[in-house]
């Protein structure tokens, strides 16, 4: 269910539009944002508010992978696996955080803190291996470099 007031966000983003079914990935972003996460009652309503057939929303939706289909924690962790970040240790930095917040990829802590996940290049091949936190990025990792910047979100 989406509420009256992400509706209006979607359609003022859409006005910005010479057609309204450019706003589809802007769209799907404000969905997420305002909900966490995308669901297939969502998406349809938004392919319904743009006019633009629902299996090319859906098709869009799922082809992104910042796009979310499950709960996620209040700050979604995603740590590049592409190569320059894969070679300078993005696995175990994936195994940190699995063993760190106690539970495995994509899903949420029991407090709704974080959840982490796998991404792909994030453009920051120079300081990998790299991560977001949100739309926060932070190079040259290492685990005990990843427990201090967790450390500043709550
Ligand atoms: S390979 Fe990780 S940021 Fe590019």
């Amino acid at each position: 269910m989406i509420s009256e007031a992400v509706i209006e966000r979607i359609r003022k983003t859409a006005d910005r539009y010479p057609e309204r079914r450019a706003a589809l990935i802007p769209a799907l972003t404000i969905l997420q944002d305002e909900l966490g996460h995308l669901s297939l009652d969502t998406v349809r309503s938004v392919a319904e508010e743009l006019n633009v057939p629902a299996p090319e929303a859906f098709g869009a939706a799922s082809f992104y992978s910042l796009f979310r289909w499950k709960p996620s924690g209040r700050h979604v962790i995603h740590v590049c696996h592409n190569l320059s970040c894969s070679l300078l240790g993005a696995e175990t930095l994936l195994d940190h955080l699995g063993k760190k917040l106690g539970v495995p990829e994509g899903q949420a802590t029991a407090d709704g803190r974080f959840s982490f996940e796998r991404i792909e290049c994030i453009g920051r091949c120079d300081g990998a291996p790299s991560m977001l936190v949100g739309k926060d990025s932070y190079d040259n990792l290492t685990p005990g470099k990843i427990d201090e910047i967790l450390q500043q979100y709550t």
